[in-house]
């Protein structure tokens, strides 16, 4: 190759040393060019002075070009190039003798746009659609490869090998029919197309997105308030439609011709202050490029009502003599007019005033003439409505009065009467009668009314009070009830506590420290009553003769130094309005023992077959126990003694001894002895029958009372009282 081109320098050098002609074409051999550019093919010499040049083609047909010589340049230009420069081109340059040639093959092609992608109509899912792609003015169009795509997916390819008729430019085209979903939103169909020219491949391609569509649906018209409307009112629809793209809403009304009229192009419609003839048939409409669709609602707009009105309301209760007025209001009405009339079509006593939009009714003095059912008419543009007004008058101006036939007392029948003063209406009053919560008697006034007038009514019961029921109270209720039944009824009330008298029933006596004292020793004594009221206690002594010798009205009688003439039956009474109750004592004052005298009579010294009486006196001590005794080596006898004495018939040698007279108090006892002396008389046989015998002493007529005394003394203060009374009582 270095020789080679080392030669072809040597040859060049010779040439240009002696001017050698030369002829060079460019571009060199082959060139391809697009329809419709322009391509200039240069042929230039060098060597020659003034060179000719001559153009043609191969086959020797037109040259489709223009030349044009510049000094030693000849240039063939072909402004535009078309199919028909598709030749071999021949450059001849002639320099005197020397000829020289030169050719050039030109390939024309056409590819100037972009493939097309084209649709048979809107891509709305589900629905089949021919795609096509398109490539205009393609030559040559046997070297033409068109594909489509999906997104990556090839939907379709072909290659246009079909031979060519003649040379033109032709227009090829692909088509795949395809029905889009809705997963095909957001994807592109790419159209790609290849021209193969000799050994170079021009390529094109084309990006189309896929415009998927979704027809209207789900049109749905919400109301608010509501499609029921009144005068005046204001309603909002709302529409909404489902669709790709989001559809377009267009409100309309439905005219009586049954064509719509358009009233807006927003979701939402508004209507402020309706009318009835607003009322109708109302359609929404979702519009977008591939459809439509439409809801329908009917709106109802309906005449105002006026309203009525009154008050108190339609029960009215009023006091007799009080000031009552009823009084009837109307909405929504511009000029009423009122009507007042009974319910036996007389005009109302009370004076009727009449202001813009109410009307009322004044009755001064509630009387019972006032007693009726109001009807009042309202009229209002030619329509009327009526209220009534029931009006009841009442009177009920006292508590009602709790009387008892006689003071309470304990077991006996008594008659309460509870009455209830100039009352109106008398058959709605109830009377109750209770005992703190508890109800004794109840009464309706429930019969038939025949005069207009104020009654008194009393309910009348008999009850048998008890003790327990002091400090209770005794209710009597009054209710006057309305017309009206579920409203409340008035009431009155009053309560009287019960006191209950009882007769000091049972009195009780408490001895303090003893009924059974010694002489000097303080004593209490008490005395209460149960009775209610709480009676009147009396202390007195009884005195010998049966009469009552008073001495204190405290329930405590206290004697602070008793003496034994203090002895005696002490009296407690109880009294009150019932009567009396009362209750013996007995105190027994004890002097200490002393003064125990012990005698044998006639002497102490006697002889056998002797009569003697051992006797012991305790003085006028009455309480005291005397045992007569007779001291033995085996141990003390007892002798039973009478009235103090003991006495032996007929001495006996073994009577002689030492007798004992003991004396027993709580204090102590005190003892006195003697000893007698039997003298024996000769043959005498002596039988000695010692007997045991218990001597009392002979000062006191209730001696033998005294031990059952002191027994049922004991008995009663362990119960805490003492009766001698009773105790005599019980023990006969
Ligand atoms: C033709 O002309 C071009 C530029 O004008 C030059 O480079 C080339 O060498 C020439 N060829 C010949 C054979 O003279
Ligand atoms: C639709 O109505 C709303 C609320 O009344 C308003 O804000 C909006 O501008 C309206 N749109 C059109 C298109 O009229
Ligand atoms: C109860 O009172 C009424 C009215 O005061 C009287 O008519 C009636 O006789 C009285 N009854 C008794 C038992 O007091
Ligand atoms: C008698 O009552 C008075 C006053 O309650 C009391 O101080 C006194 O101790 C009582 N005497 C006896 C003996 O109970």
């Amino acid at each position: 190759m270095v020789m080679i081109l080392g030669a072809s320098m040597v040859l060049w050098i010779l040439f240009a040393a002696s001017q050698a002609f030369k002829l060079d074409i460019s571009p060199q051999d082959k060139m391809i060019a697009q329809i419709g550019d322009s391509l200039s093919l240069t042929c230039n010499t060098t060597g020659c002075e003034s060179p000719s040049f001559s153009w043609r083609t191969q086959i020797d047909s037109p040259l489709h070009g223009r030349t044009k010589i510049e000094g030693s340049k000849s240039v063939l230009i072909m402004d535009a190039v078309s199919s028909e420069n598709e030749h071999s081109y021949l450059c001849t340059a002639t320099c005197g003798s020397q000829k020289l040639e030169r050719e050039i093959q030109v390939n024309v092609y056409s590819f100037p746009k972009d493939p097309e992608v084209q649709l048979s109509g809107p891509l709305e899912v589900g629905k089949p659609v021919m795609v096509k792609c398109l490539v205009p003015d393609v030559y040559p169009s046997d070297s033409l490869e068109v594909e489509l795509f999906k997104g990556d997916h090839l939907l379709t390819t072909q290659m246009f090998l079909e031979a060519m008729e003649k040379k033109s430019l032709v227009t090829k085209s692909l088509e795949v029919t395809f029905t889009p979903g809705t997963d095909d939103i957001g994807k592109a169909f790419v159209c790609r197309a290849r021209l193969h020219i000799d050994s170079v491949t021009k390529e094109r391609e084309t990006v189309e997105k896929l415009q998927v569509y979704i027809s209207p649906k789900n049109t749905v018209i919400s109301v608010y308030p509501s499609r029921r409307l009144q005068e005046g009112d204001a309603v909002m629809m709302t529409c909404s439609s489902e669709g790709l793209p989001a559809p377009e809403i267009f409100w309309s009304k439905k005219l009586d011709s049954g064509n719509l009229q358009l009233l807006s192009g927003n979701a939402t419609l508004t209507l402020i202050a309706m009318r009835m003839e607003d009322s109708g048939i109302y359609v929404c409409e979702g519009v977008n490029l591939i459809g439509r669709d439409k809801a329908e609602l009917e709106l109802v707009v309906q005449e105002k009502q006026f309203t009525v009105d009154i008050s108190p309301g339609p029960w009215v209760s009023a006091k007799i003599g009080d000031l009552v007025t009823l009084e009837c209001s109307v909405d929504d009405c511009d000029s009423p007019t009122f009507s007042w009339r009974t319910e036996t079509d007389s005009p109302p006593n009370g004076e009727v005033r009449n202001e813009r939009a109410k009307s009322v009714l004044i009755i001064e003095h509630a009387s019972f003439e006032d007693e009726h059912t109001y009807l009042v008419t309202v009229t209002c543009a030619g329509r009327k409505l009526e209220k009534t007004i029931h009006l009841e008058v009442y009177s009920f101006p006292k508590d009602p009065e709790i009387e008892m036939s006689g003071p309470l007392v304990h077991g006996t029948p008594v008659t309460i009467n509870c009455t209830v003063p100039d009352v109106y209406p008398f058959n709605h009053l109830e009377i109750e009668l209770l005992k703190e919560e508890t109800m004794l008697m109840n009464k309706r006034f429930g019969e038939e009314m025949s005069t207009k007038s104020l009654e008194t009514k009393s309910l009348e019961m008999t009850f048998i009070p008890t003790i327990e029921d002091t400090g209770k109270d005794l209710v009597c209720w009054a209710k006057l009830h309305n017309g009206e039944l579920d409203s409340e009824p008035k009431q009155r009330q009053s309560t009287q506590t019960l006191y209950v008298n009882a007769a000091p029933r049972e009195i009780t006596i408490w001895v303090s420290p003893s009924p059974i004292l010694y002489e000097g020793s303080p004593v209490n004594l008490t005395c209460s009553s149960d009775g209610f009221p709480a009676p009147k206690i009396l202390w007195s002594r009884q005195l010998n003769n049966g009469e009552l010798q008073p001495l204190s009205e405290d329930a405590m009688l206290t004697l602070t130094s008793t003496k034994t003439e203090d002895s005696g039956i002490y009296v407690c009474e109880g009294t009150d309005q019932m009567g009396t109750s009362k209750k013996l004592v007995e105190l027994i004052i004890q002097a200490s023992p002393k003064d125990i005298q012990l005698t044998a009579f006639p002497s102490e010294s006697v002889k056998e077959g002797d009569t003697v009486i051992i006797s012991c006196t305790c003085g006028n001590m009455p309480e005291t126990w005397i045992i007569l005794k007779k001291k033995a080596k085996t141990g003390d006898m007892v002798l039973k003694s009478v009235d103090g004495s003991y006495t032996i018939l007929k001495a006996q040698l073994q009577d002689a001894g030492v007798y004992e007279c003991e004396s027993k108090t709580k204090v102590g006892s005190q003892l006195r002895s003697l000893t007698l002396d039997v003298k024996g008389r000769e043959n005498k046989k002596v039988y000695i029958s010692p007997e045991l015998l218990a001597l009392y002493c002979a000062s006191s007529l209730i001696i033998p009372a005294i031990g059952m005394i002191i027994y049922f003394a004991r008995k009663a203060n362990m119960k805490g009282s003492y009766s001698l009374v009773e105790a005599q009582k019980s023990k006969v």
